[in-house]
């Protein structure tokens, strides 16, 4: 078989620099032992996040040249609203400065204290604005074993999403995400019987359905790929059809919309697409921007075209595969099969030595930046862990998952083999990576701020 080759040849190149081992370990140390305080200047390979980091193609780049930065009515944005309406299928069309303005005014709205709002799985900063409002936010994806090679580890589980409903009532509920793909479980797909299940059963209850669309080219992609009666189906009519069973979604163009900043809320309710406008022009600008410059609506635009290319898609995933491949070949336990945008290398059973108690995920990430100069974030006790607010004891999540972001367009299989060969070094020698403890935290989304010191 021929191994994933990239459907692009590459015009601008940036370079990027390798430090010496002692300032890697001066550096890291520096930062708190947290990598979100690093430079990016010095990462050599930079997996931290596959959001705002993509290379613009050529198509993009001359869109930029078209931007058209008037206050209101830019070309670019009806040039986006049109390609939005193409794909996601919905009538408003509200640009924002990123997917987390789209959750801030969207459940702004629709949300209030005391409220649930059910998900697959709710990303970390659509939580915190559901839990900033005095609302909870419950997680109803399937439950698998990390081994298991479940084709939509993504999907909704529909008995506790209903167990839910009838708990808490259909009143208190006022909407149900379907997060697409699943990346807190990493980057999993979501298949479209279940997002059809899911609708329906929402129907019942009369509660609407709406999707965090960041990745739903990749959804998209693997149904095509694993799902019965989609194979002959394009890619760009899978999308259709997702959306077609939603009432609107939240997106952050920093991923499936191969741009580096931007998003949107959209929907076909105008009344609540005019509440959104009237909190948007407070928080984010005039309805026709959103926050954005017109050059950054027309790089959205093309990418959203550009993002359904299946070339491009098929050498997205496999990538991501391909590195998951060599992972797991040097007996490193990883989520199987990979997802859409990301490896997740599980820590706990691979760094056995460092009990949860001392972030085995957060090792690994620092010892990966160390060895080989590789930034990646820790998804684990130190983003998750929650103090019983009775007894003050810390519960840790069941895996310490240390997520390999690929970029979009970024890097090469070469630098997917030095990635690799890194993580067979620290296996080597594995016994002496070292645990961590925490020295300081802030009251919310502690793993952006954190400071830790080696034990
Ligand atoms: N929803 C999902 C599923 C996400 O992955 C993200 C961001 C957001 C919403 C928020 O979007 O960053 O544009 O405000 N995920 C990034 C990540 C940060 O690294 O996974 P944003």
């Amino acid at each position: 078989m021929l191994p994933p080759v990239e459907p692009y040849r590459i015009k601008t190149i940036e370079a990027i620099k390798l430090l010496s081992r002692a300032e890697r370990d001066a550096k890291i140390k520096e930062a708190g032992f947290n990598l979100f305080n690093l430079r990016s200047e010095d990462v050599f390979i930079d997996l931290l996040t596959d959001s705002g980091t993509s290379a613009l193609s050529d198509y993009q780049w001359a869109g930029l040249l078209t931007g058209d930065e008037a206050y209101a009515g830019a070309r670019n944005f009806y040039n986006l609203e049109a390609t939005v309406r193409d794909i996601f299928g919905y009538k408003n069309v509200i640009p924002v400065h990123q997917g987390r303005a789209a959750e801030h005014l969207f459940f702004s709205n629709v949300v209030k204290k005391g409220d649930v709002v059910l998900a697959n799985t709710h990303f970390d900063t659509t939580r915190a604005n559901i839990e900033h409002l005095g609302a909870t936010a419950i997680d109803c994806c399937i439950e698998t074993e990390i081994k298991e090679e479940h084709p939509f580890k993504g999907n909704m589980d529909l008995n506790k999403l209903e167990e839910n409903i009838k708990k808490f009532g259909r009143e208190k509920i006022p909407l149900v995400i379907m997060t697409v793909t699943n990346n807190s479980v990493g980057g999993q797909p979501v298949s479209l019987e279940n997002i059809k299940q899911t609708k329906k059963l929402l129907d019942k209850y009369e509660i609407p359905l709406y999707f965090d669309a960041c990745r739903f080219a990749e959804n998209a992609y693997f149904i095509k790929q694993r799902e019965k009666d989609y194979e002959n189906k394009s890619v760009k009519a899978i999308a259709q059809e997702m959306f077609s069973h939603g009432a609107g979604c939240t997106m952050s163009a920093k991923k499936d919309g191969l741009s580096n900043m931007g998003g949107f809320f959209a929907c076909n309710e105008d009344e609540l697409a005019e509440k959104f406008t009237n909190l948007l022009v407070l928080f984010e600008g005039f309805k026709t921007y959103g926050g954005l410059a017109g050059r950054d609506l027309e790089a959205i635009s093309r990418g959203l075209q550009e993002v359904l290319d299946e070339n491009y898609l098929s050498f997205r995933v496999n990538q991501v595969a391909y590195l998951g491949e060599r992972i797991s070949s040097l007996g490193i336990p990883i989520v199987k099969p990979t997802g859409g945008n990301a490896v997740f290398v599980e820590a706990s059973e691979f760094l056995n030595h460092i009990p949860k108690e001392s972030y085995p995920g957060q090792a690994l990430s620092v010892a990966l930046y160390r060895q080989g100069g590789i930034r990646t974030v820790e998804i684990g006790g130190m983003m998750w862990a929650k103090k019983d607010d009775k007894s003050g004891e810390l519960t840790f999540p069941k895996y310490d998952f240390v997520r390999l972001a690929i970029p979009r367009r970024v890097y090469t299989n070469s630098h997917m083999d030095y990635v690799a060969a890194s993580l067979e070094e620290i296996k080597k020698d594995k016994c002496n990576t070292k645990g961590l403890k925490i020295v300081y935290q802030a009251p919310w989304l502690r793993h952006f701020t954190v400071r830790m010191e080696e034990l």
